[in-house]
Order: structure tokens, then C-alpha cells, then sequence
């Protein structure tokens, strides 16, 4: 787990203690107010990550952030990226320079990344939208609810994410596979786990198939059109990142019956656009990007265990490998 970056391609070295800190995010004053609480003797500012400004960028070696502020800046004497969400594409997909070290959030969103999934699976097996619906109309329309327990679930990610989600479902009665890059997972909740090379023929066993992988060159279209056709009546839940999915292939794999259904909450682009097919689908569930949710705690006690590992002189086990893409 512990990637260790190349010093030389680094503009910092060991040990490094950072002294003027940048937070961009919406809740910059509590993470700022934790952050200052630990460590007095740094210097810490912040502002929406919309309205960071280069003077902010040229006055800091240290950046806390989910993505890089508008690309009309360049990093300016920023040393160090804590990214405050586990996905870096935010920051790798738009060119982070090699030089700057880069670290990603530390805080477990499997926990939440699993109720995110387990009321998808519910929602979808008991019916609850097209019972609202007939509710709304006044209309008593019985009808045969299928069991969770006995289904089959495919994790495609078998990290922390992965893992929760699969202890969530095995103790509903869902027996769990999962696929991952490595061919391994370390939970035992998985009753078998293959590499992605092997992700087209299993997903024809899937009633759930669940995405919690970033978006990596090995995730990026795994779940293209050809491997849709070959889904028979799964329903997809997509909680890592869109550009994993052929997006443009969903429609049709819905209306062709490859999929049973489609709760997504990440999106090729987001805000999804109102062009988008998905928003008026019947059986697309859309949110908001909001499966697992950074919290202020997350953000300051991540960033913090980053800094003191490397003011101790070790690289932190969450530095990212760029070649990795996490
Ligand atoms: C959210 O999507 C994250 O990467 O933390």
C-alpha cells in the first residue's frame, strides 16, 4: 500500500515540514480551525476552491483540496497536494506537475460508500420508486417483491470501499465476488476475487454489479458496451468515478435488458448535464455525487498525519503513486 515516490522528481525533500498552508474547499474555515487547534506555528488560509487566486497558490508550499482550483493558475510555490477525497483524478486528469508531492485522503468512505449501496439494492428490490409513483396516483398496485438475500453481487474494487461494501452485503445473504487489479482482496467477506481481465465473463452471473474503483488507465472504460452485452439482467451501481463506464452504452443496455437498472452517483460530467438521457430514465437512479461524503475531521486528521510522517522523514503510506493513478 505504501508507495514510496522518487525524491529526485520531487521538488521537496525529507524531512519536510510545511509552513504555509492553502485549504480550497467550501468548509475551509472548520477544516483551517482543526488544522491551527494541532499545529499553532503553521500558517493557514483558505477560500472556496473557486476563488483561490494565484497570489494564494504563489504564497503557499502546502495545498488541501478534493481538485485543482481554476486551471488559469499554475501551482505557484506549492510543494505538496493533500487531495481531501480518496479519487485523485481531480488532480492527476488536470496535469498536477510531477515535481509537486501529492497525498490523498487517509478517511475511511467505505462505511458510508456501503449504506450508499445497500439502500440502492433496497430500493431497487422492493420497488420503492414505482410504488411512490402509485401512491402519488391513489393506485393499490400489488406486486411480487423479490428477496435480497440469495442474490449475487459482483465488487468490482475490493479496497476499503470494496471491502465495506462487501461485508454489507454478505450479512443481507448476497454472495459476493469481487474483481480488482491485483486478483486479491483482504476481507474475507469475498468469497472469490479475480483480476479484471476476467470482469466480461462474470458479469453474466451478477444480479449487482458495484463499481467503487477511481478512475485509473486500468479502470477507465472497463465497463464498456461490450461488456454490458454480456450483463443479463444486473443492476449496475456506479460509486467511483464515471469515465469507468461507457456512459453513452447505458441507455441501450437498459432498453436491451442487459441491465435490470442503473443507480449512478458519478458522472463522465459532472454537474450531469440536463442533456443527459439518464436524468428522465425509468429505472436510473441518479445522485449527486454523494456516496461518500469528506468530513471536516477527515480532512484536517488526514492532511495532519501527512505532515507529521513527513516532518519525521518518511514518505506517508498515502502518497500517491502517479503511475498507479491512486
Ligand atoms: C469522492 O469521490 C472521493 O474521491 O473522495
Amino acid at each position: 500500500m505504501t508507495a514510496t515516490p522518487a525524491p529526485a522528481a520531487l521538488s521537496l525533500s525529507l524531512p519536510f515540514v510545511p509552513r504555509r498552508v492553502v485549504i480550497g474547499a467550501s468548509a475551509h474555515a472548520d477544516i483551517a480551525a482543526m488544522i491551527r487547534a494541532a499545529r499553532p506555528e503553521l500558517e493557514v488560509r483558505g477560500a472556496p476552491f473557486m476563488e483561490i487566486t494565484a497570489a494564494d497558490l504563489a504564497w503557499a508550499d502546502t495545498y488541501i483540496g478534493f481538485r485543482r482550483p481554476p486551471a488559469s493558475h499554475d501551482m505557484g510555490a506549492v510543494q505538496w497536494v493533500h487531495s481531501t477525497g480518496a479519487g485523485v483524478d481531480g488532480w492527476l486528469g488536470q496535469g498536477l506537475d510531477a515535481v509537486i508531492l501529492l497525498t490523498r485522503s487517509p478517511e475511511s468512505f467505505g462505511p458510508m460508500i456501503a449504506e450508499w449501496a445497500v439502500a440502492r439494492v433496497f430500493a431497487v428490490q422492493q420497488q420503492l420508486v414505482s410504488l411512490m409513483d402509485a401512491q402519488r396516483e391513489q393506485r393499490w398496485a400489488p406486486r411480487d417483491i423479490a428477496r435480497v438475500a440469495g442474490t449475487r453481487a459482483l465488487l468490482v474494487g475490493t479496497g476499503d470501499i470494496g471491502s465495506h461494501i462487501a461485508a454489507a452485503f454478505t450479512a443481507l445473504g448476497i454472495t459476493v465476488t469481487g474483481v480488482s487489479r491485483t486478483g486479491q482482496a483482504s476481507h474475507p467477506a469475498f468469497r472469490a476475487v479475480y483480476t479484471v481481465d476476467r470482469l466480461a465473463d462474470l458479469v453474466a452471473d451478477a444480479d449487482w454489479i458495484v463499481l467503487s474503483v477511481p478512475d485509473t488507465p486500468v479502470s477507465r472504460g472497463l465497463v464498456s458496451r461490450a461488456v454490458l452485452e454480456r450483463c443479463r439482467g444486473a443492476v449496475l451501481l456506479n460509486a467511483g468515478r464515471g469515465a469507468v463506464v461507457d456512459e453513452a452504452a447505458l441507455p441501450d443496455a437498459l432498453d436491451s435488458g442487459w441491465l435490470r437498472a442503473a443507480a449512478l452517483d458519478v458522472f463522465t460530467t459532472e454537474p450531469l448535464p440536463s442533456s443527459s438521457p439518464l436524468w428522465g430514465h425509468p429505472r436510473v437512479l441518479v445522485s449527486p455525487h454523494i456516496s461518500g461524503l469528506t468530513t471536516v475531521a477527515g480532512a484536517a486528521e488526514g492532511f495532519l498525519a501527512c505532515a507529521e510522517s513527513l516532518g519525521r522523514g518518511v514518505w506517508p503510506t498515502w502518497v500517491v503513486d502517479r503511475a498507479r493513478g491512486y
